[in-house]
């Protein structure tokens, strides 16, 4: 048995914790261990806590699939997959430590004697390996499946062990409401709500961790926070990548549902939330839900003003040629998904009433850029007189991906005898200020969960509330009947639509 406190010692990346940080000997039983999510981010997260010594000890992963594998298979297509995807690459010493650990177990998710069977194999596992029970279940599935291959895990007896049990799902979690509170019933039919970790990988990325530490550890930056000084602020989620395979799941989802239901409210939980009592999972989990129940609900009549949507035609992104997401396969000629989406919403408490949110993320954009920006109230007056230029509203740029970072714009003295006005910045940059690789979101997430930890997972009522207030454009949408989108030509920043909708509330988006 490695030494816990040793193996932190060891690692820089666990500089600050304790061995109360190390999980207890643990199974990692990943359902769908044959699909696309384990083998492109699962097993290098797994590989690269095992590189890093930040797996329990002893710990054991148990892929499971419908397919017919044996545990070598299963180790075959692993190391392909970590080979290729892992960012620390594959060291042969680690790789047959983490292959050793591995095996495979066949379940057709519909069929309640091979739940059984697994069960006996985790058991067997434990006492061969001395896992102790404790089990962390990943149901790396298509969502459809979440509720019965549940209810199978109940049926069997495998919501529960002589240690812990959990589960992690991922989102979709649902379509709309509706939906989400049936599958969330489902799941607590179960499991206890402290069994459940519904992952939101934003949650997971270091820089999104930062905008707390940012504004909670710091005592110049908060008391501006607020609607006194800041006049609006900006949630840009900019991908390059336009729908390529994931036609079929996309075109049921959109870009709302896609990325503004889960990543985007949750980034706007943390840039906008109360800051909690206690730096625990609970109290960071309540103010969320306050600040989430204090966004104003628009009726679906008022959508046209509390929104914009958009889809791609034909262009280039990054000297790629594009085809129409229209023409893309395994979409709907005639649909009416959107592949851009901007939002505003207003938050109705002290902190925050009349400052407008304005969020906004697009497929097939020139940039790959996620950044959440505050823009300040300008100067009460412009003193330096008509030549030295108008200020600049100040602004705040966290820069979440990629170029992680901090940039404070504000006006300085162009030298010269003249006094004129220019725009400059103050940058902190992750890349430069620290010497430490950056672990993967994955990672992060599925250590938490090792350890118990739901800081970084979203809870049912968030997840409630966030589809509360987006069913109401879902249906506002659906209300429209529009038989065809604001088209933009990939490779441009979004529908002009989108541009006249901002401009109408007296502002711009921020050019990245
Ligand atoms: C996923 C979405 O949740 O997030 C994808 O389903 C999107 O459509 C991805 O591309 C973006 O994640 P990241 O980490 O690349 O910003």
């Amino acid at each position: 048995m490695v030494n816990p406190v040793n193996l932190l010692a060891e690692n820089p990346l666990r500089e600050g914790l304790d061995e109360t940080n190390v999980p207890v000997a643990a199974t990692i039983v990943i359902f769908g261990v044959t699909g696309d999510l384990a083998a492109r981010k699962l097993s290098s997260a797994l590989y690269n806590l095992a590189h890093d010594n930040l797996l329990p000890q002893p710990y054991t992963v148990v892929g499971v699939g419908r397919r017919d594998w044996t545990d070598e298979k299963l180790r075959d297509e692993m190391s392909k997959d970590v080979a290729k995807f892992s960012r620390t690459g594959i060291n042969d010493t680690v790789w047959s430590g983490f292959a050793e650990s591995m095996f495979y177990q066949q379940v057709q998710f519909d069929k309640v004697e091979d739940y059984h069977k697994l069960g006996e194999r985790l058991d067997q596992l434990d006492r061969e390996r001395g896992t102790q029970a404790n089990r962390l279940f990943y149901l790396a599935i298509p969502p459809d499946l979440y509720s019965e291959v549940a209810g199978f895990l109940g049926e069997s007896g495998l919501n529960k062990s002589d240690g812990y049990t959990r589960i992690i799902i991922e989102k979709p979690l649902g379509k709309d409401l509706d939906s989400a509170r049936v599958l969330n019933q489902n799941l607590r039919k179960v499991y206890q709500e402290d069994q459940i970790y519904r992952i939101d990988h934003y949650l997971g990325k270091e820089t999104v961790q930062n905008i707390a530490v940012f504004r909670f550890a710091n005592a110049i930056f908060e008391p501006l926070w607020n609607r006194n000084y800041i006049d609006n602020i900006q949630i840009t989620v900019a991908e390059t990548v336009s729908v390529e395979s994931r036609g079929q799941y996309y075109d049921e989802s959109g870009a709302m549902r896609d990325i503004i239901q889960n990543h985007v409210l949750q980034v706007l939980s943390l840039v906008a939330m109360e800051p909690p009592a206690v730096w625990n999972a609970m109290d960071i989990h309540d103010e969320k839900v306050k600040l989430l129940r204090a966004i104003r609900p628009i009726d679906p009549s008022e959508v046209g003003q509390y929104s914009v949507r958009g889809q791609y035609s034909e262009g280039s992104v990054e000297g790629k040629q594009v085809k129409a997401y229209l023409q893309s396969d395994e979409i709907a000629p005639n649909s009416t998904t959107e592949t851009y989406v901007a939002l505003k919403l207003l938050i109705d408490n002290w902190r925050w009433a009349d400052v407008p949110f304005y969020l906004r993320t697009g497929k097939a954009l020139p940039k790959r850029v996620t950044e959440v920006a505050l823009k300040f109230r300008n100067t009460p007056l412009t003193l330096f007189g008509k030549a030295a230029g108008t200020p600049t509203p100040n602004r705040l740029i966290l820069r979440i991906q990629p170029d992680e970072g901090i940039t404070i714009r504000f006006d300085a003295k162009l030298p010269g005898q003249a006094v004129k006005l220019r725009e400059v910045n103050m940058d902190f940059r992750y890349g430069t200020s620290f010497g430490v690789p950056t672990p993967e979101a994955y990672e992060r997430l599925l250590l938490d969960a090792l350890l118990g930890d739901s800081k970084l997972f979203a809870r049912d009522d968030e997840v409630d509330v966030a589809w509360v207030l987006m069913t109401r454009f879902l249906e506002g949408w659906a209300a429209q009947g529009i038989t065809k989108l604001p088209q933009y030509p990939a490779g441009s920043w979004g529908p002009t639509e989108a541009d006249e909708w901002i401009e109408q509330d007296g502002r711009s988006w921020r050019r990245l």
